[in-house]
């Protein structure tokens, strides 16, 4: 066996340090760690690194309106984001910052080689520049009239109306995001990495070592031809400044990939070098090395990073696998619908292992967006999991206590059913291996209808009570449980919860894809106790009404070229005055039945009154509201909410729940005037 261990080197896309993960992200991170647990569960000495992408102007802008440090705002984010990965059990052996020495160190080292090896140039481009705020604009940061169809309230890169793609300085009428004054045409000297140098190699290497759909994408590229590529940044950046280059910094999707070493550096260090940073990245490694990710950054990762490393001196990566995005309910996930549901927000409702699940059942190894229909998932978690896994260890568990005192039969009632499963673990090993898990599911699903037919056909409960065969019941339900025990071995890279349990229930060591050869026998259980609960219907509905009402979550932001990603790190002066904020008298405060957080309002504007849902109930009891004054959106969209529609909302700020505090003006203020 030894000499088949593979070192398997694993990556996730490294999420940006300045908005909160969610089910999207999710996808992705619960992929590659059910692979990279499969590999472990193999034998195989894989290792999964991942880091915060810590750089870039979004996140430096966002420090600033928060008027606090970046170090500082990406700090808070790195928790957070550790915190919600390990409730999903998404297990790192390492997590890092960008924002490292390791990351400074390996980034400018890798600049300094390929700017030594002449793949480095200097050109003077001409950049919107804002004359306020002081700082260049990325595309992301300037809106404006399109040039093409001249919809109002543009990005500077691509209009969300007719699709047309421009550059920034296109726009007509354009105002910086940041400051909101007309951005100024300015030149500046940048460094571009000469990314057609490796085309044959990269000709070569795509051609291996990336899946069919992105092979098809490449060639697009290929024969659009390969661009140089800007890796500079003017100050003021968060990031490295460029060694030699004063005022100068690497651009964040520079230093982004080399995360991916830093991170495992940092983690060699850790382990006091016992592990080798050399002997996986050196050019000659025989290591393996993959990335998982999002279509979205297959450019990035398939494209400059493999020319980076191999301009450097390292090796390349074994493989780049894709993904697609998530949908939810058949459409892009939207907080006013609800279904942008962060992993803290889902965290509170329901269990992490209904979503991996799910998720697991759905994915395949091509890039094809995923669904996440809030219906189907109630009813195949529940079908599953509970109705077909759970659901064996439960009915045979009572009886092996009741009847044979917790002790297991010294045989198998039928060893051929035993063996059938046995000779599944290839092709589902395969299937993982694969990255079918999809596959691997609906494989271990047709094992358990099996194991349940087994038990619907033996009937152990008609055995116990008719014949009082106590020896046959035990036999069977022998038989069941180690059909079980296979079951969750198979389910273990997807459910590591559920595995823990089931091996504590069995009172057995970990399950180890060896140990499936030899039957549970003559062996003592423990008592069971429930594995996993059914998922109410209500607890899903909560949690998207949850989402609806945390409408601060930052979407995710990006200094990426936009494909469709929305990006507010800052408004402008004319995003703020869309919004028409009024003075507002609450005429009624009441209680709404079956909400706990919500009251209902009625609302005097002025010339007319509005009904309103606001969460602030467990801070104040109605009737010590009625008459006051307080401030209200008057022109937020109308939300179907459960209970009503809530045509606004008032102001309030806190921390939450108990702690809430509704705005109010000075005296003399009167309903419907407006705040400005
Ligand atoms: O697109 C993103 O979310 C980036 N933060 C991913 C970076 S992956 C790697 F290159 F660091
Ligand atoms: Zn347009």
């Amino acid at each position: 066996m030894s000499d088949n261990i593979r070192k398997i080197l694993v990556t996730s896309a490294l999420p940006y340090a300045n908005g909160p993960i969610h089910l999207g992200h999710l996808v992705e991170y619960i992929q590659t760690d059910i692979w990279v647990r499969f590999q472990k569960l193999m034998g195989h000495e894989c290792i999964y690194i991942c880091a915060d992408d810590a750089h870039g102007t979004p996140i430096m802008l966002k420090a600033r309106a928060e008027n606090i440090a970046a170090e500082a705002l990406i700090e808070q984010f790195k928790q957070e984001h550790q915190q919600d990965f390990a409730g999903f059990q998404v297990a790192f052996d390492n997590y890092h910052s960008t924002h490292s020495e390791e990351n400074r160190e390996l980034a400018t080292y890798i600049y300094r080689q390929l700017n030594e090896k002449g793949h480095i140039i200097r050109r003077t481009i001409e950049q919107a520049y804002d004359p306020k705020a002081e700082m260049f604009l990325p595309d992301r940061f300037i809106k404006g009239e399109c040039p093409n169809c001249g919809a109002a309230d543009q990005y500077g890169d691509s209009c969300e109306v007719c699709g047309a793609t421009y550059a920034p300085t296109d726009l007509k009428n354009a105002v910086s995001v940041v400051s909101g004054s007309a951005p100024v045409k300015r030149e500046s000297e940048h460094l571009f990495f000469k990314l057609q140098d490796f085309e044959s190699m990269l000709r070569e290497w795509t051609a291996k070592h990336v899946q069919p759909e992105i092979a098809n994408k490449l060639a697009d590229w290929f024969e659009a031809g390969l661009q140089n590529w800007d890796i500079s940044r003017d100050a003021p950046y968060f990031g490295f400044e460029i060694p030699d280059y004063p005022g100068k910094y690497l651009y964040v999707w520079l230093d982004a990939p080399v995360g991916y070493m830093a991170s495992f550096k940092h983690y060699c260090n850790q382990k006091n070098n016992h592990l080798d940073f050399n002997a996986y990245w050196d050019a000659d490694s025989d290591t393996e090395l993959y990335h998982f990710i999002g279509k979205d950054i297959a450019y990035f990762h398939t494209l400059f990073w493999p020319a980076m490393l191999e301009g450097a001196g390292f090796r390349k990566p074994t493989g780049v696998f894709c993904h697609g995005f998530l949908t939810v309910n058949g459409q892009k996930m939207s907080k006013s619908r609800g279904t942008f549901v962060t992993a803290a927000t889902y965290l509170k409702h329901l269990n992490p292992e209904y979503y991996r699940y799910y998720i697991a059942a759905k994915l395949g190894s091509g890039v094809e967006d995923i669904d996440l229909n809030l219906e189907d998932f109630v009813a195949r978690v529940n079908s599953d999991l509970v109705g077909k896994v759970v659901n064996i260890a439960s009915r045979c568990a009572g009886f092996i206590h009741k009847l044979s005192g917790g002790t297991l039969a010294d045989h198998l009632a039928e060893p051929n059913l035993y063996r059938q499963f046995v000779t599944a673990a290839d092709p589902i090993a395969s299937h993982f291996e694969a990255r079918r898990f999809s596959h691997a599911v609906r494989e271990i699903m047709a094992l358990a209808d099996l194991a349940n037919q087994y038990i619907n056909e033996q009937q152990p409960w008609v055995v116990a009570k008719e014949t009082g065969q106590n020896t046959r019941v035990q036999e069977i339900c022998t038989q069941g449980l180690n059909l079980f025990r296979l079951l969750i071995l198979y389910l273990k890279p997807i459910l590591p919860g559920i595995a823990t349990a089931s091996e504590n229930f069995l009172n057995i060591s970990q399950l180890s894809w060896e140990s499936k050869d030899t039957p549970l026998l003559n062996h003592q259980i423990n008592k069971f106790k429930p594995l996993l609960t059914r998922i109410e219907q209500e607890k899903v509905n909560a949690m998207i009404e949850d989402s609806k009402e945390s409408l601060n979550v930052s979407t995710k932001t990006t200094d990426k070229p936009a494909t469709n990603n929305p990006i507010e790190a800052t408004i402008g002066i004319d995003d703020f005055m869309k919004i028409d904020l009024r003075i507002a008298k609450i005429l009624k405060a009441e209680q709404v039945e079956g909400a706990d957080k919500l009251l209902q309002l009625t609302l005097d504007l002025g010339d007319e009154t509005r009904n309103v849902f606001t969460g602030i109930k467990t801070a104040y009891d109605p009737a010590s509201l009625e008459g006051r004054l307080t401030v209200a959106v008057a022109n937020l969209a109308p939300r179907k909410m459960k209970f009503g529609v809530s045509e606004g909302m008032v102001l309030a700020a806190g921390p939450g729940d108990k702690e809430l505090f509704i705005l109010s003006p000075d005296s003399g203020a009167q309903p419907g005037m407006r705040v400005k």
